[in-house]
């Protein structure tokens, strides 16, 4: 037997909960720990290094509760992050720590859904201002040309329930239209934020049939289970007893309402407080 040790899911808030609902349906034999930081949430709209130090104090906390692993589900510390966590941080703290991103697995597949190669991009600020979808899909493939597009309230639409309305319409509406604009030859788009899979029914309203829209829970799950087998190194790490935990920075009982809408079932979690530049657990 050796010691626990669940894979870590870590989003700004609510959001990421509908990465974990993918992972847990694709591998239900891991343990997991979720942690959102909705206190500070949200993410999207925050600078780099705010992101940076945010996300740095979540991973600490978390390879505390000894992950070996840890997936950030969310896209603007994926893009912001991610890199410097990997390159700086854990060739320092510890080598043989794993932290993984969502970006990276979305961009790998998504020359198996262009075919004009051209590709839009929807994010929170942070993640299209960050660039990090362009400079990935480039790096994997220089001829897909790459369109961004920010969509900064669509974030507060899911989180407020105000999408299936004539006002949330609007919204999602006017920003897949300032897309389209772009290039009419865009033929796939990904959907790079945590929420905008729960927008997916109203998006498919507004956008032609022939278009692909990629939602990337899924691609993520698929991308983790082939990681495990490709690293089994860290796979023999990860426990399975089939558990899940959630901690959340903000009142749990919000936090447990939300699930229903991201997780789609009621969950219970955990309170930790931020203090002194660090996450305990609450005692009292
Ligand atoms: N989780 C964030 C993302 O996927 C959206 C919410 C936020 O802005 O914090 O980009």
């Amino acid at each position: 037997m050796h010691e626990f040790s669940p894979i870590g899911v870590f989003d700004s808030g609510y959001g990421g909960l509908t990465v974990l609902k993918a992972i847990r349906q694709k591998l239900p034999q891991y343990d997991y720990i979720y942690l959102g930081d909705n206190a500070r949430t949200p993410y999207g709209t925050r600078s780099y290094e705010t992101v940076l130090e945010y996300t740095l104090e979540a991973v600490k906390w978390l390879f505390n509760q000894n992950c070996h692993l840890i997936i950030l589900a969310c896209n603007t510390a994926s893009s912001k992050a991610l890199r410097t966590i990997q390159q700086e941080y854990l060739p320092r703290f510890d080598p043989s720590r794993r932290v993984l991103g969502v970006i990276r697995p979305t961009v790998e597949v998504i020359n198996q859904f262009t075919k004009t190669k051209k590709v839009g991009v929807l994010g929170t600020i942070g993640t299209i201002k960050s660039n990090s979808y362009v400079i990935e899909i480039n790096k994997l493939y220089p001829d897909i040309k790459v369109y961004q597009h920010a969509c900064p309230m669509w974030v507060p639409l899911v989180e407020y329930n105000e999408f299936n309305n004539i006002g949330g319409e609007y919204f999602i509406q006017k920003d897949l239209n300032a897309l389209l604009e772009k290039d009419k030859d865009i033929d796939s788009i990904i959907l790079g934020c945590t929420h905008y899979p729960l927008l997916l029914h109203i998006i498919k309203k507004f956008i032609p049939p022939e278009i692909k829209i990629i939602t990337q829970n899924e691609i993520v799950a698929n991308s983790l289970a082939e990681y495990l087998i490709r690293h089994p190194e860290i796979e023999k790490k990860c426990t399975k007893n089939g558990t899940l935990k959630f901690y959340t920075t903000d009142d749990p009982n919000d936090f447990d309402e939300k699930s229903l809408i991201f997780f789609g079932q009621k969950i219970n979690s955990e309170k930790i407080l931020y203090k002194n530049k660090f996450f305990y657990k609450k005692t009292i």
